[in-house]
């Protein structure tokens, strides 16, 4: 029988994944298909490391080796870094083989490149498992939103931080507790840096504004603030006021202009977003059609990553390649002028003419926190935070919600 070659570049978390899901899904991919899937060849780091693959199988830490193999159909990449899945893929794409990444840093940073890459030489390049994991939220807006224009995106897309985010909330922990505990059951990497600063969500973003409206942004143009050092006082200060502190990755489009961020905001309990809680990644997805809709689901993981790589495996040969660009979108300038709703926590607030909506004292330990909900446009906001440490702003996202309680004026 006539058989489709594949190979995997990276055999760690995902690629052990794909290579599992491949001899699990057989069958399946065959009645799909009508042929049979056959992993080739496993590029990997350490070609020494016991690993359990079939032995006619060949693994190899030399790249050559693997573009060698003869009528090579797909190469699916799950490495780590720009480089060397950049240098591979292209290399890949040469030999006219179609590619599949996992890889949201690689996209983030090279993703137009890569993209020109495939048109070059008439291959598919497909990306379902880099955001959101096991979520098809790409083949969501390529293939069953191709008509919607696409006003607005609100998303948890890094489940470490939301994981975090919801111990805290939960369990009264601090900071450094959670982030403990998400390393103690794996969420969290060793050095979490990617994922507490918001970069893993910033790429993802980046990947979804490429995808939705050929903008690749320039990295500084972001706001993109993490949740390192969230105080526990802040999201109980939240809490209090019937809402959670979640980190939110946003895509709006206003006058043609996209204004992206990652950052955490004050989401009430009418939000999409507001009981996406543990690992768990969600996008709330506003179209001109269809109104807003909500995709959640795991957004790591083996099986779920090598689902979304599966999925886009088999779509190279069922579906035509898509594309869903709207053309006349550029990038807005860095802060926002439109007026929104925030909470203000802090000592004292400046009198300088921002609108007050409400005020809050909420009891924390021997003590009360001060805040106001005030209304203002990002700029005003930023620089007032920034002219005093003691002061944290968080936007709200609003959804009409009410707040619970008020406890003084
Ligand atoms: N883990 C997830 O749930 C998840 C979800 C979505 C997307 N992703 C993305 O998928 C990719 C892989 O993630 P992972 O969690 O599977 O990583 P991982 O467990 O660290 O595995 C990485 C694999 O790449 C191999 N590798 C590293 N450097 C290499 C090099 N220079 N040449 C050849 N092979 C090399 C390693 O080889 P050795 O085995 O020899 O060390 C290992 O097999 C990343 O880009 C990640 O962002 C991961």
């Amino acid at each position: 029988m006539d058989s489709v070659k594949v190979a995997l570049l990276g055999f760690g978390t995902v690629g052990e994944g794909v290579y599992d899901t491949i001899h699990s899904h057989q069958k399946r991919l065959q009645a799909l298909l009508g042929k049979k899937v056959e992993i080739v060849g496993v590029l990997v780091r350490d070609q020494n490391k016991k690993r359990k693959i079939h032995s006619e199988t060949l693994v190899t830490s030399n790249m050559d080796r693997i573009l060698e193999i003869p009528d090579l159909d797909v190469v699916i990449e799950a490495i780590v870094g720009i480089e060397p899945g950049y240098t591979y893929l292209k290399k890949a794409m040469e030999t006219g083989c179609h590619v599949i990444t996992a890889n949201k840093e690689l996209l983030a940073h090279k993703g137009k490149e890569l993209r020109e890459y495939a048109e070059q030489y008439s291959v598919r390049l497909e990306f379902e498992a880099a955001v959101a994991g096991g979520i098809p939220a790409i083949g969501t807006f390529k293939q069953l939103l191709k008509v919607n224009r696409i006003s607005k995106i609100e998303a948890i897309l890094n489940g470490t931080s939301n994981y975090i985010l919801s111990d805290i909330a939960s369990n009264q922990k601090n900071f450094d507790q959670a982030l403990a505990s998400a390393q103690e059951k794996g969420y969290a990497e060793a050095n979490p840096d990617n994922d507490i600063d918001g970069w893993d969500a910033l790429f993802k973003l980046t990947i979804l504004s490429d995808l939705l409206y050929g903008i690749q942004p320039e990295w500084e143009k972001m706001v993109h603030i993490g949740i390192r050092n969230l105080a526990l006082e802040h999201i109980e200060f939240a809490q209090a006021l019937g809402m959670k502190i979640k980190h939110v990755a946003s895509i709006e489009l206003i006058e043609g202009e996209a204004r992206l961020s990652v950052e955490p905001v004050m989401v009430g309990q009418d939000h999409p977003l507001y009981g996406v809680d543990g690992v768990n990644n969600a996008l709330a997805i506003t179209g001109d059609l269809v109104g807003q809709i909500l995709l959640q689901g795991p957004g790591a993981g083996a099986l779920p990553t090598a689902s979304a790589i599966i999925e886009d495996f088999v779509n190279l040969f069922q579906t035509e390649a898509q594309t869903k660009v709207q053309q006349d979108v550029t990038l807005a300038p860095s802060l926002s002028d439109e007026m929104q709703e925030w909470v203000l926590i802090g000592s004292d607030l400046p009198s300088n003419g921002i609108p007050i909506l409400n005020k809050y004292s909420v009891p924390a330990g021997n003590t009360m926190i001060q805040g106001w909900r005030v209304a203002g446009s990002e700029r005003e906001i930023r620089s007032l935070v920034s002219g005093d440490p003691k002061m944290k702003g968080y936007r709200i996202a609003l959804t009409g919600q009410k707040d619970k309680i008020l406890v003084s004026h």
